[in-house]
């Protein structure tokens, strides 16, 4: 099969032809049709997973991917045959990833039935930032018109972020880098803020001058993600999907400290699939690229240089 791997921690990606995998006890085969490209693919690929979970080489890149089941393994029951599914097939040991023709993954993984009008290349994008975005507000546990900072919300967990909490009557403040402001005011932002202007925290503060209930942070760390505080209401809350908002940083300050660590489960994607059902979630979707452009699409994404989602077509 066609696969983007590494041979050993810290290769450039590169096309190769591995064997097809087969499914083991309680594991589906998928033949995929679309995978969906993730800051955690190169992540893992540069070892962040390394000494957590064992890896396996060649190493396949990618968690999130959609498809068809091929094959079931013996004992498995919740899914079935020429099921259409999408989902986070990580498991150990990394390196069997989704940046291919095929993929094995235990079935008790994040991985579920598609929904009827979503296809494999939308579905593929849907996986690891839809589900860390749900964690995320779940977390975050706003009331209605409560509001909600987003950081780095053009990329693909902000763009998640920004509709999911619009749906619940949060207000919701998307500020990008980018040239993001009909992108994201489309998916339902209140209001759009440059974060790269000079005025950004003043141009927040004009609108919030109590400051904000939340801050969800996507791109951060260090002084970055400290000075950012400063448009936090008193006691509010502040959530980092990168680990920044340690005790140390957000406690002696008097505000709440969330650091998101996904654990993917088949029910988040549940409830993310009943959202694109009731016509509530439109999949961010911006880019389709062949699977030998996966190299591209990495480099892209190590630059932070990605609007909505980019996928792989396979
Ligand atoms: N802990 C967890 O469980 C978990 C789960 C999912 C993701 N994550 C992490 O959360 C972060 C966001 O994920 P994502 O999928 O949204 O990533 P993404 O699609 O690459 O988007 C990240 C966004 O952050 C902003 N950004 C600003 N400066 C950046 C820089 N120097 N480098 C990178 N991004 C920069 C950009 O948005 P603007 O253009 O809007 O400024 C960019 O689009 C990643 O680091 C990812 O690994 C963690």
């Amino acid at each position: 099969m066609r696969a983007i791997a590494i041979r050993k921690i810290g290769d450039v990606p590169e096309l190769m032809d591995l064997p097809k995998p087969t499914p083991g006890e309680g594991e589906v085969l998928v033949h995929l049709g679309a995978a969906g490209v993730n800051p955690f693919d190169w992540k893992v690929a540069d070892g962040a997973l390394q000494g957590r979970m064992p890896y396996v080489f060649p190493f396949v890149l990618g968690v999130d991917g959609a498809g068809a089941v091929e094959e079931v393994g013996p004992g498995v029951k919740r899914l079935q045959l020429k099921d259409g599914v999408f989902g986070q097939f990580l498991h150990p040991p990394a390196g069997i990833g989704t940046y291919a023709e095929y993929v094995v993954a235990p079935e008790t993984l994040a991985i579920s039935v598609r929904p009827r009008g979503m296809y494999n290349d939308q579905a593929s994008a849907v996986p690891t930032p839809g589900m860390t975005a749900l964690d995320a507000l779940d977390r975050l546990a706003l009331e209605k018109r409560q509001s909600l900072l987003i950081l780095g919300a053009g990329g693909g967990v902000g763009s998640f972020a920004v509709q999911l909490a619009s749906n619940r009557g949060i207000t919701t403040l998307a500020a990008s880098k980018g040239p993001n402001r009909d992108f994201l005011h489309k998916l339902g932002a209140s209001r759009f803020y440059d974060a790269s202007a000079k005025s950004f925290l003043d141009d927040v503060k004009l609108g919030y001058p109590n400051g904000v209930d939340a801050i969800l942070d996507l791109a951060n760390r260090g002084p970055e993600f400290e000075q950012h505080l400063a448009l936090l209401k008193p006691g509010g809350t502040v959530a980092s999907t990168i680990g920044a908002a340690t005790p140390e940083v957000v406690g002696p300050r008097g505000f709440q400290g969330v650091n998101i660590n996904l654990q993917p489960t088949f029910e988040l994607l549940d409830r993310l699939s009943k959202e694109f059902s009731s016509g509530k979630l439109r999949i961010p979707m911006e880019e389709k690229i062949p699977l030998a452009g996966a190299v591209e699409a990495i480099e892209r994404s190590r630059a932070g240089k990605i609007r909505g989602k980019i996928v792989l077509t396979i």
